[in-house]
């Protein structure tokens, strides 16, 4: 079963099980993961599922809309940014570690 593992500004860690298809932004606001707010429902248009990719993982290129919207996030915008919303395991994609912003609004 895929994992995505959440890193908090404090060092704490969550690593959850989730199924194929589950998205960063989905899983953490279901499962009460602090940081990540999800406003917009992952319409990519709010930019307060922000997080910051670990490791050299193969996602899908941002969209226009998402890259438009990374340069919208509270915290600063780095190369390993991308919204939770727009990034998902499986397909190949068995875990993902992802550090949450210290803000998000
Ligand atoms: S939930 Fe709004 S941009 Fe991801």
């Amino acid at each position: 079963m895929p994992t995505i593992t959440y890193h908090q500004p404090s060092g704490e860690r969550t690593t959850l099980e989730v199924a194929e298809g589950a998205t960063v932004m989905r899983t953490a606001v279901t499962n009460g993961v602090p940081g990540i707010v999800g406003e917009c429902g992952g319409q990519a248009m709010c930019a307060t599922c922000h997080v910051y990719v670990r490791g050299d993982v193969a996602l899908p290129e941002r969209s226009e809309d998402e890259d438009e919207m990374l340069d919208c996030t509270s915290s600063e915008r780095t190369d390993a940014s991308r919204l939770g919303c727009q990034i998902a395991v499986g397909g190949g994609l068995d875990s993902l570690e992802v550090d949450v912003p210290a803000s998000q609004v």
